[in-house]
C-alpha cells in the first residue's frame, strides 16, 4: 500500500518510524518546510537497514507526491501551548487543512483519510466537507489515545499489567470527553468491581486532562508517542481490513441523538474506514456531557461557516 502523512512534524514523524516498521510497502511524508521531510525520510530509511525494514521512504514539499495513495494522514498544523485549548487552534488549523484536503481530492481520491489536527473533531468536518469524500471514508484518530491514557492510569492503579486492560472513551477530543468506567474492564472483569467510584472519578478527570498535562511539563509541544500509537492502531485496522472496533471520531447520523457532526464513538474499522457505528447504552450524567460536548462542536463549525 501506499500511505502519506501531511506534516512531518513531531506527531507526523513518529508515526511514520511506527508505521515503517510494519513494512506496508511505500510511506511519503510532506511538509511546507522545505528539507524537513526530506531529511527526516532519509534519516527513516536508513533505520531500515538496523532495524530491518524494507518500507520505501521519501519526503517531499510537492503534493503531486502523495499520487494514488490508499490512505493519508493529516498532522500538519500547529500543537497547543502551555494554557492553550485545543479549540484556540481552531481558526489557523482549519485554514491549512482546507488547503491540505483540497490537495488530496485532486491527488489521492480514491484514499482513506485519518484525520489527527486539532481542534480533533472540527477539522476533521472540515477534512469531509473539503475533500467531498464519503463521510466513512474520512475518520478522526483521537478515541484510542485517550483510550490509552484512561488504561495506563487504571493498570498504574491496580500495579498490573497494561496489557490487560481494556478500556472506552467517547465523546469529543477535548475537556468533554467521556470515559466510561462500565465498559471498561481488565480481563473481563468490570472497572467498577476493581475500583471504588471515587478512585475511578480521580483517574477519569486525569484522563480528561492528561494531553494538557503533557503541554504543561514539556513547555513545547505536545504529545507525541502515545498519539502515533494509537494512529498506527486506526491505521493498521484500515491496512488489514481488520474490523476491529475502535473509539473513533465518526460522521453520526442519528446515532447517540447526534446528526451531521464528527464525534468519537465505537467503530468498525476496515479497509474502506468506518464500517459500522456501534451504540452503546450510556447513563444520564455520561448523555449530558455528550449533548454539551456537541454543543461546543457545532458552535465551532457555525463559526467557520463551511
Ligand atoms: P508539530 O508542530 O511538531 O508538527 C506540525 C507540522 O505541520 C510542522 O512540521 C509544520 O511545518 C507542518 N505544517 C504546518 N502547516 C502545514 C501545511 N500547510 N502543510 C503541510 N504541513 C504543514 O506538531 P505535532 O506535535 O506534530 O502536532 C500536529 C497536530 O496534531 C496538532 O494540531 C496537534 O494538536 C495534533 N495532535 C492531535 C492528537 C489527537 O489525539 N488527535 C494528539 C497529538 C497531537
Amino acid at each position: 500500500a501506499k500511505i502519506s502523512v501531511i506534516g512531518a512534524g513531531n506527531v507526523g514523524a513518529t508515526t511514520v518510524q511506527r508505521l515503517a516498521e510494519l513494512e506496508p510497502g511505500e510511506i511519503v511524508m510532506t511538509d511546507i518546510v522545505e528539507g524537513l521531510p526530506q531529511g527526516k525520510a532519509l534519516d527513516l530509511m536508513q533505520a531500515g537497514s538496523i532495524n530491518g525494514y524494507d518500507t520505501y521512504i521519501t519526503g517531499t514539499n510537492d503534493y503531486a507526491g502523495i499520487a494514488d495513495s490508499d490512505l493519508v494522514i493529516i498532522t500538519a498544523g500547529i500543537a497547543r501551548k502551555p494554557g492553550m485549548t485545543r479549540e484556540d487552534l481552531m481558526k489557523t488549523n482549519s485554514k491549512i487543512i482546507g488547503d491540505v484536503s483540497r490537495n488530496i481530492a485532486e491527488y489521492a481520491p480514491d484514499s482513506i483519510v485519518i484525520n489527527v489536527t486539532n481542534p480533533l473533531d472540527i477539522i476533521t468536518y472540515v477534512a469531509m466537507k473539503t475533500t467531498g469524500f464519503e463521510t466513512k471514508k474520512v475518520f478522526g484518530m483521537s478515541g484510542v489515545l485517550d483510550t490509552g491514557r484512561f488504561a495506563s492510569f487504571i493498570a498504574e492503579e491496580l500495579k498490573c499489567s497494561k496489557k490487560d486492560v481494556e478500556a472506552m472513551v467517547i465523546g469529543g477530543h477535548g475537556d468533554l470527553m467521556v470515559p466510561l468506567p462500565q465498559y471498561t474492564t481488565v480481563s473481563g472483569i468490570p472497572l467498577p468491581e476493581l475500583l471504588p467510584e471515587e478512585t475511578i472519578a480521580r483517574l477519569v478527570e486525569r484522563t480528561v486532562n492528561g494531553g494538557a498535562e503533557i503541554v504543561g511539563l514539556l513547555k513545547q509541544g505536545s504529545a507525541f508517542y502515545a498519539p502515533s500509537a494509537a494512529i498506527v492502531r486506526v491505521a493498521e485496522a484500515v491496512l488489514k481490513d481488520s474490523k476491529r472496533i475502535l473509539p473513533t471520531s465518526a460522521y453520526l447520523e442519528g446515532h447517540y441523538g447526534q446528526e451531521g457532526i464528527y464525534f468519537g464513538v465505537p467503530v468498525k474499522v476496515g479497509a474502506n474506514g468506518i464500517e459500522e457505528v456501534l451504540e452503546l447504552k450510556l447513563d444520564e450524567n455520561q448523555y449530558e456531557i455528550l449533548r454539551k460536548s456537541s454543543e461546543t462542536i457545532k458552535r465551532g463549525i457555525a463559526k467557520l461557516g463551511i
